[in-house]
C-alpha cells in the first residue's frame, strides 16, 4: 500500500471514529511537546530537588553536591590534620579574611566562588573541565601564580577530596549561589 493511501485510510478511520477520539490524541501529542519544551527551558534549575528527581534517583545519589560534599571540606579549620579549609582567609562572613582583601576571592558562598579572584575570574571553575579550572590547579599546586592552597598547608587536601572537586566540575559544577 502506498504512503498516500495509508495516510488516507488513517484519516478515514479517524473521521469515522469521530472527532471525540481524534482530539484527545492531538491533545496528548501537544502535551508531550510542551513538557519537553519546559524541561529544556528549565536547564538553570538543574540543581534543585525537583529536577534531580527527574534525572533519576541513581544518578542523583552518585552526583557530587557542593553543599553536602564540598562545603564541609572548605569549612575545616587551619588545625585540621585531614586538610585545612579556606575559611580562615577567604570567607567574607568571618571577621578576618586576609585572602579576600589580598586577591579578592570570597569563598563564603558558591555564588562568590564562581566570580573568582583577581587572577582567576570566571576561570576559577570551568564547568565540565576540571583541568582548566584554577580552583583545581590551586588545590594541586600546579597554577603558575601564587602558592598551593590552602596557603597555610600542609595539611593540603587529600587526593580523594580533590577528586570530589574534579567530579563536581566534570558534572557541570552545579549548585545554588547560596551553597
Ligand atoms: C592562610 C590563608 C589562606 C587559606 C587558608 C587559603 N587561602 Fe587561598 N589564597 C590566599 C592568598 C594570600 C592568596 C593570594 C596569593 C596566592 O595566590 O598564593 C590566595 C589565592 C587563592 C586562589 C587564587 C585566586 C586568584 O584569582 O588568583 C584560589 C583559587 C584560592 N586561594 C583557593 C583557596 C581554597 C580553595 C582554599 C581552601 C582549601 C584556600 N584558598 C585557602 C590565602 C589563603
Amino acid at each position: 500500500m502506498s504512503r498516500a493511501r495509508l495516510l488516507g485510510l488513517v484519516i478515514a478511520v479517524a473521521l469515522a471514529a469521530g472527532c471525540a477520539e481524534l482530539d484527545p490524541q492531538v491533545g496528548a501529542l501537544r502535551e508531550d511537546a510542551s513538557v519537553a519544551g519546559t524541561d529544556a527551558g528549565d536547564g538553570g534549575d538543574a540543581g534543585d530537588g525537583a529536577d534531580a528527581g527527574h534525572a533519576g534517583d541513581a544518578g542523583d545519589a552518585a552526583r557530587i553536591s557542593f553543599a553536602r560534599d564540598l562545603r564541609p571540606l572548605m569549612n575545616r579549620l587551619s588545625t585540621d590534620a585531614t586538610g585545612h579549609g579556606c575559611r580562615a582567609c577567604h570567607y567574607s562572613t568571618e571577621p578576618s579574611h586576609p585572602a579576600l582583601d589580598d586577591i579578592g576571592l570570597d569563598l563564603a558562598t558558591l555564588g562568590a566562588l564562581r566570580r573568582g579572584g583577581a587572577t582567576s575570574g570566571a576561570r576559577i571553575v570551568v564547568a565540565g573541565d576540571p583541568a582548566a579550572s584554577i580552583l583545581v590547579q590551586k588545590l594541586e599546586g600546579t597554577y603558575a601564580i601564587g602558592a598551593r592552597m590552602p596557603r597555610d598547608g600542609p595539611a593540603y587536601w587529600s587526593a580523594d577530596d580533590i577528586a570530589k572537586v574534579k567530579r563536581w566540575i566534570a558534572e557541570g559544577a552545579l549548585g545554588a549561589d547560596d551553597e
